[in-house]
């Protein structure tokens, strides 16, 4: 899959599906030649290049006529996987690496390269894994500094990704310091695209904003401490007539869970400069003699078929490559979770009737949210104590309860976080963030721990096992109710506070990394209000996130379908609450499209209400695995570009098939044609809808017909499919 030329100095990345390929220059700098679909045969950019010219034709220009030239190419426009920093270059670098004389230039050179099978080890962070892998690794060094950066870039034999990091080593005997750290640099040599990102906020998480690319500067970033609600790291761009279907479409994501920046810059040669990683605003890494750096890893699918084949390679790249839950291929129990139905108001035969009605629901997994420890009987106190409160509730009964209806269980926790009144901040007060200053900022009433110091992460760490040593949970809820105020550790010196936000990022990381490796069968799901955290970075360790608090179609409908653009479907935590602006079988043929659950007081329910979400439990429980969890999403209408919904997934062996359309506003009877996409042409299938057995072919042509009916708000057809 890589291959060099090493007359024509031109290094290509191509799976036969899609083409990177980047140019060894004269002066030492990497000129990204192609990044696109497959070429197979990148010879022509070698016939290019003749004496006085470049590898890429579109950038020559003759030598001394332009301000910008320097060693063989114009330095301010050619296509760089690293643009210097300090010189004619002003696009905007990945890196800038400061001396000790303060100098801000960074120019990094070509030294060597090497290729090898697999993806690289990023020592304390989450990163890419998997067979089918190959990596070509370039060394470069610094013009006057004693740094050295390789620039890793893999690509994978059965999905069009391409990852890309950073990492970089000081070699000399003076501490320089990295000032800025990105993960990668993309540029392209057009820039007519949409920029499509998801902004939001609590309970509206992941709203789909499509804007052109401009001129000059744009951002998608958090500055949160956590990848946010606010903004989601999975970005994409499209070329402006793209559709699910057709159109050139680049994706992009970070395996990271902390502050990010995705940056493009359009100047006057047209062309388009990406830089993607550690956000840089308030980041200032110090690099002692002999030690190293590890950016995040960028993850950048290719599609020229539109923005569906984008997402599912997300999807497949997620969980095979990304996930490392040893059970991530697993069925996932249907979960009740007690939050919704009781919050902090619950004692043991509250619980115990829970249990017992959540079973007629067809639940497998019931979860204690927030509330069973410490002194929490509010949002005010007990967290950090992470002892149960045996006062409220007789844990080991309510466990010994669900074994005995042969459910499994799970707990609550929110490790990173710490009331003023609790037994750990009384004693430890220096372990929360911003620590004497003389006021830190509350949020939910709470304080943030100070993450980058490793005693603070061995406490909770000690506290947490000594809870799992003694109930043994199936099943974790890991929660993060705020985001970072007063970034400032006293763990580390004043000139090292430009790396709090990563060491808290790091400190998540060793907590939960040591967790999943000594309890790998628990499953963990993330959860930071609602979906504040909803990233590559926290999939690595939980198979399933909680993606928001909101659970009313009038919201979630869109929330669902916008994460599923770059998330599967297996890991978007989904529940049926009780709200009332739709009907319970709404709701629940919604979250049926993620990991189904409940999260209501189940001792209110009526019979009827019970026996329509036993109904959605059993469609979940015969088709979850192999059509949602295993098969492949197809996003048929966009909720954002009119009044309805529709998605449809498909299992491998295209037997069977879920379609759910769900209409927003009241609307009058018109045609409604669904056509169905990935069934097999000729095979028949019969659909719940009406009963009717048509061929795949009918199917994905003239469309499942719903356009009899009036549809009043979030009326929804759920309908299965299955081979006759
Ligand atoms: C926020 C989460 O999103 C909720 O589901 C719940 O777990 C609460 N926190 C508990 O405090």
């Amino acid at each position: 899959m890589i291959r060099y030329n090493k007359q024509a100095r031109i290094l290509a990345l191509d799976n036969g599906s899609i083409g990177y390929a980047i140019y060894i220059n004269d002066a030492g700098y990497l000129e990204t030649v192609y990044f696109g679909k497959s070429l197979g045969d990148y010879s022509d950019f070698t016939c290019a290049r003749k004496a006085g010219e470049y590898a890429t034709p579109r950038y020559s220009v003759a030598e001394g006529r332009d301000v910008g030239y320097r060693d063989g190419f114009k330095a301010d426009c050619a296509p760089l996987e690293i643009s210097p920093h300090g010189l004619t270059d002003k696009r905007g670098a990945p890196v800038i690496i400061r001396g000790e004389d303060g100098s801000f230039i960074t120019d990094l050179r070509y030294r060597s390269h090497r290729r090898y099978k697999g993806a690289p080890e990023i020592p304390g962070l989450p990163h890419a894994h998997g067979e089918g892998c190959e990596t070509a690794q370039f060394v470069l060094e610094d013009r006057a500094l004693k740094v050295r950066a390789h620039l890793y870039i893999s690509i994978f034999a059965d999905k069009d990704v391409i990852v890309k990091s950073f990492s970089f080593e000081n070699y000399g005997k003076k501490r320089v310091k990295l000032a800025r750290a990105m993960s990668m640099q993309l540029d392209l040599p057009r820039a007519d695209y949409d920029l499509v990102h998801f902004g939001g906020r609590w309970s509206k998480e992941r709203d789909y904003n499509c804007n052109p690319v401009v001129d000059g500067v744009q951002e998608v970033s958090s500055n949160l401490g956590r990848s946010s609600a606010e903004e989601n790291p999975f970005v994409f761009i499209k070329e402006k007539k793209a559709s699910f279907d057709s159109g050139e479409v680049i994706g992009f994501n970070l395996i990271y869970s902390g502050n990010f920046k995705f940056r493009t810059f359009v100047g006057p040669f047209r062309g388009l400069h990406i830089t993607y990683g550690i956000n840089d605003e308030d980041f200032e890494w110090a690099l002692a003699p002999g030690a190293n750096f590890y950016t995040p890893q960028a993850v950048i699918a290719y599609s020229a078929e539109g923005i569906d084949k984008m997402s599912q390679t997300f999807h497949r790249f997620i969980r095979e490559n990304a996930m490392t839950y040893v059970h991530d291929r697993e069925y996932k129990p249907v979960l009740f979770n007690s939050w919704e139905g009781c919050y902090f108001n619950f004692d043991t035969d509250l619980i115990l009737s829970y249990i017992d009605d959540a079973c007629k629901l067809g639940t497998e997994l019931f979860v204690l949210d927030d509330g069973w420890f410490g002194a929490r009987n509010s949002d005010r106190a007990g967290l950090g104590d992470w002892q149960v409160n045996k006062s409220k509730i007789d844990l080991h009964r309510v466990m010994a309860h669900c074994r005995e209806r042969g459910l499994r269980f799970g707990i609550w926790f929110e490790p990173e976080m710490v009331n003023p009144d609790s037994d750990l901040f009384r004693a430890h007060p220096e372990y929360t963030l911003g620590w004497g200053l003389d006021e830190i900022s509350l949020s939910r009433n709470q304080f943030h721990l100070d993450f980058a110091n490793p005693a603070v992460v061995d406490n909770i760490y000690s506290q947490i096992k000594a809870f799992l040593e003694e109930y043994k949970v199936d099943y974790i809820k890991w929660d993060y109710n705020r985001t970072v105020a007063e970034h400032i550790s006293r763990a580390y010196p004043a000139d090292r506070q430009g790396e709090i936000y990563h060491r808290l990022v790091l400190g998540y990381y060793s907590l939960i990394g040591r967790l999943t490796r000594d309890y790998p069968d628990i499953m963990i799901e993330g959860c930071a209000s609602g979906g504040g955290r909803f990233d590559m970075g926290t999939l690595y360790y939980c198979p399933q996130i909680w993606c928001s608090d909101e659970s009313d179609p009038a919201q979630r409908i869109d929330i669902q379908f916008n994460t599923s653009l770059g998330y599967p479907l297996s890991c978007i935590g989904s529940h049926v609450n009780d709200s009332k602006m739709a009907s319970y079988s709404a709701k629940a043929a919604l979250a049926l499209f993620g990991t189904y659950g409940y999260e209501m007081n189940p001792n209110l329910l009526t019979e009827g209400e019970i026996a329509e979400l036993s109904a959605t439990a059993e469609i979940y429980r015969a088709h979850h695995n192999a059509v949602i969890e295993n098969g492949t999403l197809y996003h048929i209408c966009a909720p954002y570009e009119g009044n309805y919904m529709c998605m449809q997934c498909v299992s491998s062996d295209k037997s069977a098939s879920v379609v759910l359309f769900m209409n927003k506003l009241k609307e009058l009877e018109r045609y409604r044609f669904i056509r169905l996409k990935g069934l097999s042409a000729k095979k028949r299938y019969r659909n719940t809808l009406d009963g009717a057995v048509h061929t795949g072919d009918y199917y994905m042509n003239v469309g499942l017909n719903i356009s009899d009916t009036w549809l009043t708000e979030f009326n929804h057809r759920l309908i299965v499919l299955t081979e006759e």
